[in-house]
Parts: structure tokens; C-alpha cells; sequence
């Protein structure tokens, strides 16, 4: 039987504000080699930084965008660097607005698949770790299996794309199988 597969419009947000950034280039690797039916739009984390007094339905515009674009989304993909053993403050902040109104995320239970990247060998793994932790609080739906974790990541970009090709198969078997549960939750949210 012929199987019709649906439309997946996945966000992706990478954690690095920088111009040349090597999340961003990874992002842009990984959507250029994206299946059939599957669309990647980046989306900049450039927020203001998070106040509980600004948490409004007619707070900043910049939030209500971020967030409507989650909102519209079937799924999101992070790339992010690490800062210091940890999430670099921008994507955390980012994070925060998308976790927030309380109870009501546009993140809660949408599939969301975290990668890491780094110049170091180690690949951001101790940023991977604290990412998927703050993901489980919102709780978004976080995608499982080995820990996408991206080490030596300078060597492996040209003209500002990934084009490391384990590296890039490393990352498409993980973001297929998180496509699978895109497709699992909206027929699920259709029903
Ligand atoms: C403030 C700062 C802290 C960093 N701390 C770490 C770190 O703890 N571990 C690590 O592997 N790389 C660290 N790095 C190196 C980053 O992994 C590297 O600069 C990365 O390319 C930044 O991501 P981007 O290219 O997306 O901007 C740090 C870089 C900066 C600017």
C-alpha cells in the first residue's frame, strides 16, 4: 500500500547570536538535506531578556512572534553551542518566554529534538545535557535516543553550511526519527 506522507514544518532555533555562527550553519547543513514533504524555517533568538512584569498578552513583539512561530510549527530542532559548561544565556532566555504562560507552553508536548555543537571534541555535551533537562521542565516532547553531540565542529562547516558528512547522517537519523513523531502527534492532535 502506498503510504501518503504529511507536510512537517519544523522550526529551527539555533543557540548563538554570532554572524558566522557554526549552530546556524549546522541548521542550514541539516535543512538542506531535509526528506520530501519536511520544511525548516531558522528563526533568530533575539529577545529581550526575560521579565515576569513584560509576560503579557500584549508584551514584546518579538516574543509574540517567537512564540507564534513554535505555535505553528510541528516540531523544533535547537542547535546550540555551549558557553561555559552550560546553555549560553540567550537560548536559556529564549526558552523561558517559550516555556511561559504557565500550564499553556507553545513548547508542551511539541516534539523537539536537541543537538549540540562545539569546537572542542567534547561537542557541547554538558550544554546537550542541561538543554534536554530545561526541555523536560516545560515539558516539551523531547526526542531520545544517542545524545547528537557535535565535536571539532569548525572543521566541518564551508561557506556556512555543515557539510561533515557523518556528522550530517549522524543528525538526520535522529531528526527522521523526530519527524516520525511529528507526524505521530498531529494525526494524534487530529483525531
Ligand atoms: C563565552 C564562551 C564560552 C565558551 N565555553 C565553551 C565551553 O564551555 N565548552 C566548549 O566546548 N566550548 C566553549 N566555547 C566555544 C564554543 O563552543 C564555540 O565558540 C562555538 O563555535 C560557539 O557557537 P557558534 O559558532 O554557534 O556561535 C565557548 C565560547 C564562548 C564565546
Amino acid at each position: 500500500m502506498l503510504e501518503i506522507l504529511s507536510p512537517v514544518r519544523l522550526l529551527g532555533l539555533p543557540g548563538s547570536l554570532r554572524q558566522a555562527s557554526f549552530s546556524r550553519a549546522t541548521l542550514i547543513g541539516l535543512r538542506d538535506s531535509l526528506p520530501e514533504k519536511v520544511t525548516l524555517e531558522i528563526h533568530e533568538p533575539q529577545l529581550p531578556l526575560y521579565n515576569e512584569d513584560d509576560d503579557r498578552s500584549n508584551g514584546p513583539e518579538q516574543v509574540l512572534k517567537f512564540r507564534d512561530a513554535i505555535k505553528n510549527s510541528d516540531g523544533v530542532v535547537i542547535v546550540t553551542p555551549e558557553y561555559n559548561h552550560g546553555v549560553p544565556g540567550v537560548l536559556k532566555n529564549a526558552l523561558d518566554w517559550a516555556s511561559r504562560p504557565f500550564g499553556r507552553s507553545v513548547l508542551a508536548k511539541k516534539p523537539t529534538l536537541a543537538i549540540s555543537v562545539s569546537s572542542a571534541f567534547t561537542g557541547g555535551v554538558r550544554a546537550h545535557a542541561q538543554l534536554n533537562e530545561t526541555l523536560l521542565a516545560i515539558p516539551a516532547l523531547v526526542a531520545g535516543g544517542p545524545q547528537i553531540v557535535i565535536g571539532n565542529i569548525g572543521e566541518k562547516i564551508a561557506d556556512g553550511v555543515l557539510v561533515d558528512q557523518p556528522s550530517l547522517h549522524f543528525a538526520l537519523a535522529a531528526l527522521r526519527q523526530m519527524i516520525s513523531m511529528c507526524r505521530l502527534s498531529s494525526s494524534r492532535l487530529m483525531a
